[in-house]
């Protein structure tokens, strides 16, 4: 049980819910609607609705990245002007990362702005996509592409929300976890490398305290990203475009797991550049190949994967630049890697 100081709310973990019940009753919202997916209504709403002793109204749209639109925001909003929404209205955003985004977006925007609460339900939202104020939408299948940074009025964690969720989604959620203890927290490390599978873990209230703590530090620093913010893109150069290649191919990667995939080569990067140690590297790539496994080269269309990584939003003046670990639990950013840089981890 703990609470976290963000810039302008708490993030709390496991806390009693009559702390989140009396924190809604105290500020006499006009109402409250709750968003939820399919999933999340079933396994998470159910679940907690005894504790939610308010009114409030639901609204419920389809679970998947693919409905991350305009046009569920619009549906979204409709519904809320349906339920006569005004701007002492309250949002509780109840799923994963797609619902915190969309309905952060939705909140942030429905007449100039209302409050909004998050309740991260997945191990990904709950340690990455709910903390730093980025919320927003894809178009046209690019992701992300319109939103805004705003925080909500505070971050639920319960972390025994888990249990239901998919093997693989979890796997997926625990690859954003060893990246930030490898970007900033090696003491963590010893505790992760006790497990080979995410399903084993057994004190996941410490490991997403420690996790969101580092998020929230560097999120803190520097909010808009303008330097330290960078490190969280460990991974996320390679493994963002091992992801978009494979979108579309029987090979398919969640998330995390492309981003497993991309911490390793992109500490390969940093080993040839004399930047990481070999005994360094050695542990890295053993332990994300023993949770993820190995990823087959054969299945990367080089020439492609560069392409895509020459599209990412994160470069600058055309060179490609990345984030990666100069030791376990030490990050740099902003360094340049050629196409035949990235080319030699593929022979
Ligand atoms: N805002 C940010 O800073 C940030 C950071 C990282 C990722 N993201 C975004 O997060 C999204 C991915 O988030 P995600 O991985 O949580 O995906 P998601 O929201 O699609 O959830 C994954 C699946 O799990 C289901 N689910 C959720 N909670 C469940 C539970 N407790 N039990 C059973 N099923 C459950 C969902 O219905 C969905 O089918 C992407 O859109 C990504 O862009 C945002
Ligand atoms: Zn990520």
């Amino acid at each position: 049980m703990t609470s976290i100081d963000a810039s302008t709310y708490q993030i709390h973990v496991n806390n009693h819910w009559s702390t989140f019940t009396n924190f809604v009753a105290e500020r006499k919202y006009s109402s409250v609607v709750i968003l939820v997916d399919e999933n999340t209504k079933l396994h998470c709403y159910e679940k907690i609705k005894e504790y939610l002793d308010f009114n409030h109204l639901l609204i419920e749209i389809q679970a998947g990245e693919i409905y991350k639109t305009l046009n569920t925001c619009e549906n979204v909003w409709k519904q809320m002007l349906k339920f006569n929404c005004d701007r002492k209205s309250l949002m509780i955003n109840l799923g994963g990362g797609v619902i915190g985004d969309l309905g952060g977006f939705c909140a942030s925007t429905y007449m100039r702005g209302i409050d909004f609460i998050q309740i991260p339900t997945t191990l990904l939202s709950q340690v990455d996509a709910s903390v730093g104020g980025k919320l927003g939408v894809d178009l046209n299948n690019l992701k992300n592409i319109v939103g805004v940074f705003n925080n909500p009025q505070m971050v639920w964690v319960d972390t025994s929300f888990l249990s239901s969720l998919p093997a693989n989604e979890l796997r997926s959620g625990y690859a954003e976890v060893i990246k930030h203890c490898l970007i900033a927290n090696k003491d963590m490390w010893s505790t992760l490398k006790a497990y080979s599978n995410p399903n084993d873990v057994n004190n996941w209230s410490e490991i997403v305290e420690d996790s969101i703590r580092i998020k929230n530090n560097v999120v803190t620093e520097d909010p808009r990203e303008q330097g330290k913010r960078k490190i969280l893109n460990y991974g996320h150069t390679i493994g963002h475009a091992i992801e978009s290649l494979l979108l579309e191919t029987e090979n398919k990667l969640l998330h995390g797991e492309a981003i497993a995939q991309g911490m390793i080569l992109e500490a390969k990067l940093s080993l040839e550049k004399g930047l990481l140690s070999q005994g360094d590297f050695n542990e890295v790539k053993n332990y994300i190949e023993t949770v993820f496994g190995t990823l087959d080269v054969s299945i990367i269309d080089v020439e492609k994967l560069i392409s895509y990584a020459t599209m990412d939003k994160k470069n600058f003046a055309g060179e490609i630049k990345m984030a990666s670990i100069d030791q376990i639990g030490s990050c740099s950013y902003d360094i340049t890697i050629s196409s035949d840089e990235i080319k030699s981890l593929f022979v």
